[in-house]
């Protein structure tokens, strides 16, 4: 009787199966959700695009991976790879698409293969139109075969470009890829790069781990005139993430751009952009010569503690509370799990600042996202610096104000503090 009752159950779940499996034949492009569980924290890894543009090739992934394991980057959670703009070959007779065999020797399988047995995932580039931004062939038509490739390949994440999309609706196009993807049947991150254009923060949940807020980064602090025209410097990406902080959580984050740390900026400007972009939630995407690159550059992207804001499991983008001294000085500030925050004092004048801190100013609950509070005038909270790696006492009022702290913060420089309640 029980082995008649199983194998009755076992024929009517084929039959549920073959019946959804018919119905997704009929209508190919039915909605399927995205992959969930890959973006539970913000995406880590390195990316081609901002060093190397579409000049890369096998030796120098190669290279790269084996760096991000020597260095510890893979053990501080940068684990994607990410090949962009430039590695597609040919499409075939039947339009499958290809890898530059000049560039990849190998092929894609074999890279990917390679980078698997490293604890590394491969990342892969495309674009919703008929071509990328550098012109390579996009997958406007073959979206459902270049899935079927990646995932034969052993690709884990997909960036999908916006170029050459004239009259496509934008989350039509992102949707059909993301039904491709998960048809493929490989769980692939995907991060849609529509550069904010169509306010896919309103719309992106549904469809995709992350979307890009802004046109591209460069490696400029401030607007000096010295950058393309198409690309935006760090204050400008940072200003235009205003308003959207509602919007990221687990599964699904704004994407400001990859990380530009190690490409010309100074320290300063490397360790506050870093620090931001820790703050917003953001992809910590690096972008520079991995196998050159200085202490300085390498202390930055390996600050544990930092990351770990980044990565902190309530997954809540930080807020600028307020600013002081007409504008020169940010208070950003991030919870954490456990009754933590984030604090980040952000100078981005031109001149090197001080500032009296009194705590009792940065009481206040976060309406908007976590409805958490601050509560400095019952709480009390031991400060480290993540930059310095100092405890720097309480956040007690002292009894004598003079002994009250005055913060320097140094010309485009951040001061980040964690803030821990003392426990009782
Ligand atoms: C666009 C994207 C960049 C990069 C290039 C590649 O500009 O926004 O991040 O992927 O294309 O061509």
């Amino acid at each position: 009787m029980k082995k008649i009752s199983i194998i009755a159950a076992a024929i009517a779940i084929l039959m549920v199966s073959q019946v959804s499996d018919a119905q997704d034949r009929r209508r190919p492009d039915a909605p399927l959700p995205k992959w969930e569980g890959l973006a539970d924290t913000p995406q880590m890894g390195w990316s081609s695009w901002n060093k190397f543009q579409t000049e890369i090739n096998e030796k120098l992934i190669k290279e790269t991976a084996d760096q991000m394991v020597e260095l510890g980057l893979v053990d501080a959670g940068y684990v994607y790879l990410n090949l962009d703009d430039g590695w597609h070959g040919e499409r075939d007779e039947q339009g499958f698409v290809h890898e530059d065999l000049e560039k990849f020797p190998s092929g894609m399988k074999a890279l990917a293969d390679y980078l698997h047995s490293k604890g590394i995932k491969l990342g892969i580039y495309s674009d919703a139109g008929t071509n990328t931004c550098a012109c390579y062939t996009g997958s406007l038509g073959h979206e459902y075969q270049d899935a079927y490739m990646y995932a034969q390949w052993g690709v884990d994440y997909l960036k999908y470009d916006w170029c050459y999309t004239n009259n496509i609706d934008p989350k039509g196009a992102y949707t059909l890829m993301r039904n491709a993807l998960r048809k493929a049947g490989r769980p692939i991150f995907f991060s849609m790069c529509e550069w904010g254009s169509n306010k896919p923060w309103e719309w992106g949940n549904e469809v995709a781990n992350s979307w890009r807020t802004t046109g591209d980064i460069s490696a400029h602090f401030t607007r000096d005139g010295k950058y393309p025209s198409y690309s935006l410097c760090i204050l400008d990406i940072l200003d235009m993430q205003a308003g959207l902080r509602k919007y990221a959580g687990p599964g699904h984050w704004n994407d400001p751009d990859m990380l530009e740390v190690g490409n010309g900026m100074s320290v300063a400007e490397d360790r506050a952009h870093f620090t931001l972009w820790a703050m917003l939630c953001a992809p910590l995407l690096m972008g520079n010569d991995l196998v050159h690159m200085s202490q300085e550059t390498r202390a930055i992207l390996l600050n544990k503690e930092v990351i770990a804001l980044n990565q902190d499991p309530l997954g809540v983008q930080a807020l600028k509370y307020k600013t002081e001294q007409d504008g020169a000085l940010e208070f950003w500030f991030k919870p954490l799990e456990g009754g933590d925050w984030a604090v980040c004092i952000f100078n981005r004048s031109e001149q090197d600042r001080e500032y009296l801190i009194d705590w009792r100013n940065f009481c206040f609950t976060d309406t908007e996202v976590s409805n958490l509070s601050t509560s400095f005038d019952t709480v009390v909270y031991r400060i480290k610096n993540l930059w310095t790696g100092k405890e720097e006492g309480t956040t007690a009022l002292p009894k004598n104000y003079n002994k009250m702290k005055t913060v320097k913060v140094p010309s485009h420089d951040v001061v980040l503090y964690r803030l821990s309640p003392v426990s009782e």
